[in-house]
């Protein structure tokens, strides 16, 4: 069974944080900033929690579909940052927008979860289980953000993301590779809670996100390259064909590196962190999102969505544009 993306929708918090507005609350400058990451400013949610900026992006979506709601049966939400650990994200999501009929689960794969998410939507809906999905990237990522770490707390922002998939004639979801690394999971983590209960206590740690910067640099460049490589192979295209490659939007430099290292122009890597900073999971929704606003997603067009994140996890997802 064929699916194609028929709509996309975004939604980021109002609130504008500006790298100027962090150097008054840790040793830092607009110009470290900018230099290594390419961050000039993030939205972070006050007051928003995630299934908020999700169930907003997801009406967006739906609403510029032109289809039914009472169609969608499934929604699945990439998430590392969820409002609570149950009702799920998806759950508040079908509550908020009233899709009764939709099976409801999260996908946890901390930045690439929007990669796995439409992979698992696409396997879920050519099985023939389910024709009509949301699938939503959803962060508010400030929460886990240790405000006194420098290192850390310039690099990410909230928001949210979403497209609308139909099961259908065209295909528009062509292919999908992942991959992950549990023995090198070390070197990006976040802290949960440890097991405690009347026979076993052990020493709270903190939520944190923490990570080995250069080493999680190293491996997104080589987890990108090799995940476009491999997306590609076999299908008969190369890298020219590809009209745009939508990168996980953690630093520029990062995908300069790609960019660089495959000899695939810069222009044709969209790239918007420079406004939203790092939203995790959210960030390749956000500008799918951005991109079909702006009009630059014409019928036929090849896309990479191109993705890396904790875990370690890293994959890619090969698109057909079908609309416009
Ligand atoms: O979704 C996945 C999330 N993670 C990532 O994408 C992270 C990937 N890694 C990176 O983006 C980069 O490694 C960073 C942007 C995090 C760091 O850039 P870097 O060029 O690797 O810097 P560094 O960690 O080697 O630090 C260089 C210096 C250090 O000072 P000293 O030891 O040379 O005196 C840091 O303490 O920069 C210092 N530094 C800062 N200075 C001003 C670190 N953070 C800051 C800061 N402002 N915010």
């Amino acid at each position: 069974m064929a699916v194609e993306v028929v709509s996309t929708g975004s939604c980021v918090p109002e609130r504008v944080v500006t790298n100027e507005d962090l150097a008054c609350l840790v040793d830092t400058t607009d110009e470290w900033i900018r230099t290594r990451t390419g961050i000039r400013e993030r939205r972070l949610a006050c007051g928003d929690g995630t299934s908020d900026l999700a169930s907003a992006a997801a009406q967006r979506a739906l609403e510029s579909s032109g289809v039914d709601p009472s169609l969608v049966d499934l929604i699945i939400a990439a998430t590392l940052t969820p409002d609570c650990f149950t009702p799920t994200v998806s759950c508040t999501v079908q509550k908020n927008l009233g899709l009764t009929r939709a099976t409801c689960f999260d996908l946890w794969a901390g930045c690439t979860g929007f990669v796995f998410s439409l992979m698992t939507a696409h396997s879920l809906m050519e099985s023939g289980a389910f024709k009509c999905a949301l699938v939503v990237g959803a962060e508010t990522l400030s929460k886990l953000t240790d405000w006194t770490d420098r290192a850390t707390c310039v690099l990410f922002g909230d928001g949210a993301g979403a497209v609308l998939l139909i099961s259908g004639r065209d295909s528009g979801l062509v292919r999908h590779v992942s991959g992950s690394d549990g023995a090198r999971g070390r070197v990006l983590t976040a802290g949960g809670i440890s097991a405690r209960n009347p026979f076993h206590s052990s020493a709270p740690g903190d939520h944190y996100i923490r990570m080995d910067g250069s080493e999680v640099f190293k491996f997104a460049v080589r987890a990108m390259a090799d995940s476009i490589t491999q997306v590609l192979d076999g299908t008969g295209l190369s890298t020219d064909d590809v009209s745009y490659f939508v990168p996980h939007q953690a630093n520029d430099r990062i995908i300069d590196f790609v960019a660089n290292r495959m000899g695939i122009p810069r222009g044709r890597f969209y790239t918007n962190l420079e406004r939203y900073g790092n939203t995790s999971a959210a960030s390749i929704p956000i500008a799918l999102d951005e991109m079909n606003r702006a009009g630059l997603l014409r019928k036929g067009m090849k896309l990479i969505t191109v993705g890396f994140g904790g875990g370690l996890t890293w994959g890619a997802n090969l698109i057909t544009w079908t609309r416009g």
